[in-house]
């Protein structure tokens, strides 16, 4: 028998099965390889496990009551998600509005700049990234600004990649991660310039008690903004269909209940800032945030077969498929409220700390 058919099979079978395992639908950004897929800090073993006790936690809102296990609860989460998060989306874990003629990453980085752009600090100052993630939003603010970044983040194992991509990135002499909690942070009284969230105080079980850290670590006549996630004027809660989007949401994201966006400044004036400005920076004529995730669900079902493929022959932790499942279902659930105009991600609240702090 002639060999070389058989050679030349052999090696596009390999070819094919290197190019689906380790190339496939590797994040924009590389960060992962679907076979480099972890539970973040939990072992391997006990991931299923794991996700189990999310899952009863986060699917029972009398639970979700009982606000001091939140924040240890959100840590699993993104013990679970970060790496399918890096594979999947990059290192920015937000959303940004859809811009005609720019690519996902570089209406990532529009939405991240703006930020900053916002706070109006100057090269050299120190600014908070309070719920900062792996530092995409990061690393792209202090190349635009010059500023320096202290990030803090409740995940140790986003504090690991957070510095490691800082490191590649030539960053790390502008970029300082923390491992700690948002609603108690280890810094000093009146330490930074300026401040800004994206898309992360939303995990807050009293937003009252992140605002008022962050008022607490700014300096006088520093400013403030946040990218919130808030239900919008046309949710409704007596209608079942919006009450089982936002459920959706807030189960398969580790939210503590979502806030309506009417709420937001008058948490900020309680806590003692000024609001300066306030805008759903969804609404048009924003392109649809959404849109990513509509494209994303051609993709989940190559990556459902790779994530598949990769815990049945042990290479990704057992749960796995389940975290993906979820992260897919939870996907319908934000693209329903996007569509819908129930939900925003980019509630944007701008504030400023008086210079002087009146007495309570
Ligand atoms: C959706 S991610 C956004 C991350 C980052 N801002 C970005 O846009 O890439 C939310 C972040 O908030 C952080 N977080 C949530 N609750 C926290 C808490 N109580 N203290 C500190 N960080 C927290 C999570 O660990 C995660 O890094």
């Amino acid at each position: 028998m002639d060999p070389l058919p058989i050679i030349f099979t052999v090696v596009l079978l390999a070819g094919g099965l290197y190019w689906f395992v380790f190339l496939l639908g590797s994040a924009e950004q590389k960060g992962k390889h679907a076979v480099h897929l972890t539970g973040g800090s939990i072992h391997h073993s006990n991931v299923k496990e794991t996700y189990n006790q999310y899952w009863f936690f986060f699917r029972r809102p009398k639970h979700i009551e009982e606000s001091e296990n939140v924040p240890a609860f959100v840590d699993t989460f993104y013990n679970l998600v970060t790496d399918i998060y890096e594979w999947g989306w990059g290192q920015s874990f937000h959303f940004s509005p859809a811009i005609k003629g720019k690519s996902n990453l570089e209406s990532t980085k529009i939405h991240e700049q703006m930020a900053v752009d916002l706070i109006g600090v100057k090269a050299g100052q120190k600014i908070l990234d309070a719920g900062c993630g792996v530092g995409g939003p990061m690393r792209a603010i202090v190349s635009h600004s010059g500023c320096n970044v202290t990030g803090i983040t409740i995940n140790e194992y986003q504090v690991n990649r957070a510095k490691a991509h800082n490191k590649k990135a030539g960053l790390s002499h502008l970029c300082d991660v923390v491992c700690g909690n948002f609603l108690n942070m280890p810094f000093e009284d009146e330490t930074f310039n300026g401040a800004y969230s994206i898309e992360a105080t939303c995990h807050a079980p009293k937003l009252e008690d992140v605002y008022s850290e962050i008022f607490r670590v700014l300096k006088p006549g520093a400013m403030y903004v946040s990218y919130e996630w808030v239900t919008t004027e046309l949710f409704n809660g007596e209608d079942p269909e919006h009450v089982e989007v936002i459920q959706g949401i807030e189960r398969g994201d580790a939210l503590p209940g979502l806030r309506n966006y009417s709420d937001i400044a008058d948490v900020a004036k309680k806590v003692g800032f000024e609001v300066v400005k306030e805008k759903d920076l969804a609404k048009p004529p924003a392109g649809p945030w959404w849109s990513r995730l509509k494209m994303g669900r051609i993709a989940y079902w190559r990556n459902h077969v790779v994530v598949t493929v990769l815990e049945a022959i042990g290479v990704a932790p057992k749960g796995t498929v389940d975290v993906h499942e979820m992260l897919f279902k939870t996907a319908d659930y934000l693209t329903r409220g996007g569509e819908s105009g129930i939900f925003t991600p980019m509630h944007m609240i701008l504030c400023r700390k008086p210079e002087k702090v009146q007495e309570s």
